[in-house]
């Protein structure tokens, strides 16, 4: 509401130039009822807030829409990157689709809701500092984050299973009509990195993924045999090759913020209640991506 005389210009932001701020979360799991009323409290902070959604949403077609439909209502834009969980074929899901069906149905799901997909233009957010390029990709994992001491999947993949430590995607996760997650994965990343670099370089990349594009953040997993389902070596330089401001991603359920090669990588997961209930959430349920905030240094609690 604006109290200011006819003649005189409304205060706000500048034309092309919003007022707002480019924000994040991830894994908001609403599968489970305790995290339901998290995703219900998320809100802007202005009527020109972005929001970034790094996957995990839920597993149910209906919950992903229900939570994407209410961050809509919300939001000036929401932008969506797939979870593992997400691409799983539960028994409770009326369709059965699997693999890349599933993940072509998600799509137009969010199409209908005006949800950014991967497979969409990247949208351009204009903050004081310039403009950015917000790239959600999908590029799923190839088990290349082998378990130490292992020298191929199968060997990797043995030893989580000696261990009990096997991510359920095993069983939900179905590549179809690819043979495989790791072939998924590396059709994925060819076509991605088609696309980044064919990205105009002078517009920095905010790079939303569901997992990191480096191993590093893996090394402090309490399992280190999950580190497999986290994420692919073929990505390792792209913060460097791709004029990357920022790399936004969740998964791994440790909230925190390191730098790789003077790159900020942020994980901006809510995680299971079991794990918040614990934590609590030490950065807040909405992380600020850009522009940067002044305190943030103080904020990150790893490197
Ligand atoms: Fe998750
Ligand atoms: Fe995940």
């Amino acid at each position: 509401m604006s109290h200011t005389a006819p003649d005189t210009p409304a205060p706000g932001p500048t034309p092309g130039r919003p007022d707002g701020r480019l924000l994040a979360v991830s894994d908001l799991h609403i599968g489970m009822p305790d995290n339901r009323p998290i995703t219900e409290s998320l809100r802007p902070t202005s009527d020109d807030d972005w929001l970034i959604v790094a996957g995990d949403v839920g597993e149910l077609t209906k919950d992903i829409e229900w939570a994407l439909r209410l961050l809509t209502d919300r939001f000036a834009k929401v932008i969506w990157a797939p979870g593992n969980h997400e691409l799983w074929t539960p028994r409770e899901e009326p369709r059965q689709l699997r693999g890349e069906q599933r993940y072509r149905h998600l799509v137009e799901l969010c199409r209908g809701l005006g949800v950014v997909t991967p497979e969409d233009e990247y949208p351009v957010w204009r903050g004081a500092q310039g403009p950015v390029a917000v790239a959600p990709l999908f590029l799923l994992y190839d088990y290349t984050f082998r378990v130490p001491g292992t020298a191929t999947k199968e060997e990797s993949l043995a030893r989580a299973h000696e261990a009990g430590i096997v991510c359920t995607d095993e069983y939900l996760l179905h590549p179809d009509p690819y043979p495989s997650r790791d072939a998924w994965c590396r059709a994925r990343v060819r076509e991605t990195e088609r696309r980044l670099a064919a990205h105009d370089p002078s517009v920095p990349l905010v790079l939303v993924n569901h997992y990191p594009l480096v191993r590093e953040p893996t090394d402090v997993l309490w399992h280190p045999e999950f580190a497999q389902w986290c994420g692919t070596e073929l990505t390792a330089d792209w913060h460097r090759r791709f004029n990357t401001a920022v790399m936004v991603y969740g998964h791994l359920h440790i909230p925190r913020t390191t730098w790789h090669d003077g790159i900020r990588f942020e994980e901006v997961s809510i995680g299971y209640p079991r794990e918040w209930r614990r934590r609590g959430h030490p950065r807040g349920l909405l992380r600020q991506i850009l522009p940067y905030p002044e305190d943030g240094k103080d904020k990150e609690d790893g490197a």
